[in-house]
């Protein structure tokens, strides 16, 4: 029904993925070459998506736009599948996760505090704060069976003198997708510090079975102090839209934000944005379902191929396209392998591009057509041997 194994050739459209690798890689586009790091998917987003924006075209104006009440009760009735009741009030509406969680820590926090994160993690978490005065404390997850967890005693310590947390919830790099005692224990803490709690819940849509997600939001007190950050745009493959929501039940907290928004003229959503949210969370469950089961066939297969390879494990995700290959086995140096992997024409990010405690890991975003799957494992597995 949905065709995932079309190729297409991003090129021409100024994408990311591509362009930035001479800068990031110094690796020119037109080579050879599998790009498999930054995470946006290389599938075409679902025909009723194009279908809202083709039909929007049909006007041909487009002037300022307003949120329609429709777009609030259809971002509004998605998060009620995991008994999370948003009032309207509550959202707030931003040009990105990044750019929102910049905004949280700029208005919400103050030059020189401590914000804390869990390492390995998705590089604004340390970015942002850090460019914005604050002091960010690196909390290392600790490895349980093939996966992260929480080190509760060492976050707790963390969070004393902290005035934020950066909670990845499910978590990236690692897949790790964290239930309802980790949720209640990292609230706990928080309250217990007066911390502000910050979760980024972007990938959480995309979690396979039996994996459930329990939003912070769906847990906490009206007067909390958490804001959570969610977007239709990982999920749907419309991470160009720029288009994100915070949502907080927290008056002190809403009007900071609030107030913020309205004195840097940040305003929205764009027009495009706000057609494609509403109708990938009105009509787009079936394609998620199938992308799911799509990614997850990848994931089993790379899983069982490189792990043919002597001192290689990889963790199957537990959410989202992004795999961990954990390397800490195998007898070639991490910069080795970047290399090989290269000149092999695979471009993946190594685990330190999340933090020191990414040494001995590759992170591979696996949300291709499976055909460019087979021949980057393919080319992975001869880069280890060769
Ligand atoms: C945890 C996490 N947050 C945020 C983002 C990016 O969000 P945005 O593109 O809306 O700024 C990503 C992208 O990979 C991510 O993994």
């Amino acid at each position: 029904m949905f065709d995932f194994d079309q190729l297409y050739d991003r090129r021409p459209t100024s994408t990311f993925k591509w362009d930035a690798m001479p800068d990031l890689f110094n690796v020119s586009p037109d080579e050879d070459v599998i790009p498999m790091w930054v995470a946006d998917m290389d599938f075409a987003i679902a025909p009723v998506i194009q279908d809202a924006w083709n039909a929007r075209m049909q006007h041909p104006i487009y002037g300022y736009s307003r949120a329609p009440q429709s777009l609030y009760d259809a971002i509004i009735a998605w998060q009620k599948r995991y008994n999370w009741t948003i009032a309207q009030e509550d959202l707030q509406f931003h040009q990105g996760v990044v750019p929102a969680l910049a905004l949280v820590i700029q208005e919400l926090t103050n030059e020189g505090d401590e914000i804390v994160i869990s390492t390995p993690a998705y590089y604004p978490f340390k970015d942002v704060p850090t460019r914005l005065n604050r002091h960010v404390v690196e909390c290392p997850l600790v490895i349980n069976d093939g996966f992260f967890s929480y080190d509760f005693d060492a976050l707790e310590m963390a969070l004393q003198n902290a005035s934020a947390y950066i909670f990845c919830h499910p978590h990236n790099p690692g897949g790790t997708v964290w239930d309802q005692t980790v949720v209640e224990t990292i609230i706990a803490l928080c309250k217990k510090h007066d911390v502000l709690l910050i979760s980024d819940e972007i990938h959480a849509d995309l979690l396979f079975a039996p994996h459930e997600h329990v939003p912070v939001m769906s847990l906490t007190a009206k007067e909390d102090r958490v804001v959570s950050l969610i977007a239709p745009t990982k999920t749907f493959n419309l991470a160009g839209i720029q288009f994100a929501m915070s949502v907080t039940t927290n008056d002190t907290l809403k009007q900071a934000l609030t107030d913020a928004a309205a004195r840097l003229a940040q305003f929205g959503p764009h027009v495009f944005a706000m057609t494609a949210t509403e109708a990938a969370y009105t009509h787009g469950e079936p394609w998620l379902q199938a992308l799911l089961a799509y990614i997850e066939k990848s994931a089993d297969y790379m899983k069982t191929e490189l792990e043919q390879i002597d001192g290689v494990r990889v963790w199957k995700p537990q959410a989202s396209y992004l795999v961990w290959m954990d390397v800490r086995d195998c007898a070639l140096t991490d910069v080795e392998l970047m290399k090989r992997f290269k000149e092999a024409g695979v471009i993946i990010y190594p685990g330190t591009k999340f933090g020191q405690t990414g040494e001995g890991f590759f992170r591979i975003n696996i949300a291709s057509p499976f055909s460019v799957i087979e021949e980057a494992t393919k080319r992975m597995k001869a880069a280890f041997t060769k």
